[in-house]
């Protein structure tokens, strides 16, 4: 099973690099089985519906999110599709999917979305007892876990945790991408964080002068997104049955790229 997971799509500029850049990453791979991290896709945050069948028509299978979930005022409908996995460790009575079952041909793809909870808001419960209770009941050829958190360690535990009993750990969230993508010692596949999509120079997507003056003054501003300049594209290409992660980085402007 060959996998494409691209990384946190963030608002109108994710939109753009994602136009841009996804049917030659596509070509290029030829993935049987497409994931996006739209948690940041819609104006606002979340994910809309529009944005969910539009995306779908194009490619996509599955939609994690991550710690926007409910930004936008629709999630109730969002998260009511049948291709979008919310994180699983929001508590009992949460709606929407707490993972999602896919089949392709004679095969099940499960893809679960955890949050993590070093230095994240929401009181949820454990990513680590949540996914030992999930492998209770879930019946997959493939499992793939997105851990949504800000701690590379977090993650990496998280990772080692579950090696072997699930096909990858990848993370999301950072809008970093980071270059440790590798075989655990019981074959699964982790990186600690794809990265984003959208702009290159925004502060994790939103503006640099913004982010600036919040670090020097320490006043809270809702984040503004940048909305020009070149863009980035980050995702990452899984190999199931080779047991094969490969990162895949696009910034324009860069010689290699
Ligand atoms: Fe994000
Ligand atoms: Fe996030």
């Amino acid at each position: 099973m060959k996998v494409l997971f691209i990384g946190d799509v963030y608002m109108e500029q994710g939109r753009k690099a994602f136009d841009k850049y996804f049917d030659s990453v596509k070509a290029e791979y030829k993935p049987q089985f497409i994931i996006v991290n739209g948690e940041n896709i819609a104006d606002g945050n979340g994910l809309s519906e529009s944005i969910y069948k539009d995306y779908l028509k194009r490619g996509v299978n599955v939609f994690t999110l991550g710690n926007h979930t409910f930004s936008r005022k629709d999630y109730p409908t969002v998260l009511a599709f049948p291709y979008v996995a919310r994180p699983a460790n929001y508590g009992p009575g949460t709606v929407g999917n707490e993972y999602v079952t896919y089949k392709y041909n004679d095969k099940t793809i499960v893809v679960v979305n955890l949050l993590g909870r070093i230095f994240m808001r929401d009181p949820i419960e454990s990513p680590f007892l949540k996914m030992d209770a999930l492998l209770k009941e879930i019946k997959a050829d493939y499992i793939i876990v997105d851990i949504h958190a800000e701690a590379t360690s977090e993650k990496l535990t998280l990772a080692h945790y579950l090696d072997g009993r699930v096909d990858a750990v990848i993370g999301t969230h950072t809008h970093v991408p980071t270059a440790d993508d590798m075989i655990l010692p019981k074959g699964t596949l982790y990186l600690s964080d794809i990265g984003m999509t959208g702009v290159k120079y925004g502060i994790i997507g939103g503006e640099v002068d913004q982010g600036i003056r919040k670090f020097i003054t320490g006043v809270p501003e809702r984040v503004r997104p940048e909305i020009s300049g070149p863009l980035q594209f980050n995702a990452v290409f899984l190999d199931l049955e080779r047991r094969m992660i490969k990162r895949i980085n696009i910034r324009e402007g860069e010689s290699w790229t």
